[in-house]
């Protein structure tokens, strides 16, 4: 069957990524969070010292250090979705965290760490057969992306969801201080300067407000079998 290219972009916390690593497990596709590769240059510059206490970024010596930067994906049987490697150590859970979920937007927004970033998703989608979720894909990383995807959310819903998740682990959490995240992290995301959040022309809208995973997968595949087909 021929392999195609998959870009499914949206909001934070709005469910890109379940519905992106399932699909993937259903056709046998390889799944790459790319939101998970910005997380990672945030534990390192974090883990560095490269932002200050007030959240201002020693840009000149982020830019050095990316070409130590290296970052990669194994798959977990477990999870049944890719774990995240900063320079071949496991980091999934530490890029996790409300710390890196607090500072990421700002490291995304720098045009040098997109550039690399773009370069090495571009790679990793090649041999096409991949979905790949994030901000821009559609737009920067797979214009030619075959089937795209923009999936939104209300903030209330996206924040709950975030809310149950850290709760789930065990992380003492704020609700109101979640919702805050998600709505700076919006405004960041749709307002910076290089790639900004926003939908392709040639993207299919999905509103997962009132969705339940099984309803939105079901709809993702549907989709899916639709282009391959046509
Ligand atoms: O999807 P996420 O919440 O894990 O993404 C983390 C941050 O990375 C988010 O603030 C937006 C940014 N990001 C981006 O700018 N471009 C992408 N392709 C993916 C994520």
């Amino acid at each position: 069957m021929k392999k195609i290219t998959i870009a499914i972009d949206g909001y934070s916390s709005c469910g890109k990524s379940t519905m992106a690593k399932d699909l993937a497990r259903e056709i046998g596709y390889v799944y790459v969070d790319s939101g998970a590769m910005y997380r990672a240059v945030t534990l390192y510059a974090l883990e560095h010292g490269l932002i200050s206490e007030e959240g201002v970024i020693d840009e000149p010596r982020l830019r050095d250090a990316m070409q130590d930067i290296e970052i990669s994906f194994q798959f977990n049987p477990e999870r049944g979705r890719p774990d995240t490697y900063l320079n071949n150590t496991r980091v999934e859970d530490r890029i996790r965290t409300l710390e890196v979920s607090n500072h990421v937007s700002p490291i995304a927004a720098l045009g040098f760490v997109r550039e690399e970033m773009v370069r090495q998703q571009q790679r990793m989608g090649r041999e096409k057969g991949i979905i790949m979720d994030g901000r821009d894909i559609g737009t920067t990383v797979f214009p030619d992306a075959e089937l795209k995807i923009f999936v939104t959310a209300s903030a209330e819903v996206r924040a709950q969801r975030r809310y149950d998740e850290l709760t789930a682990k065990g992380e003492a959490c704020d609700f109101q201080e979640i919702l805050h995240n998600v709505e700076e992290r919006d405004y960041i995301d749709t307002h910076r300067e290089i790639s900004p959040l926003r939908q392709a022309e040639d993207a299919i809208v999905l509103d997962n407000s009132h969705l339940t995973i099984e309803s939105q997968n079901q709809w993702l595949l549907d989709t899916y079998q639709r282009v391959i087909e046509g």
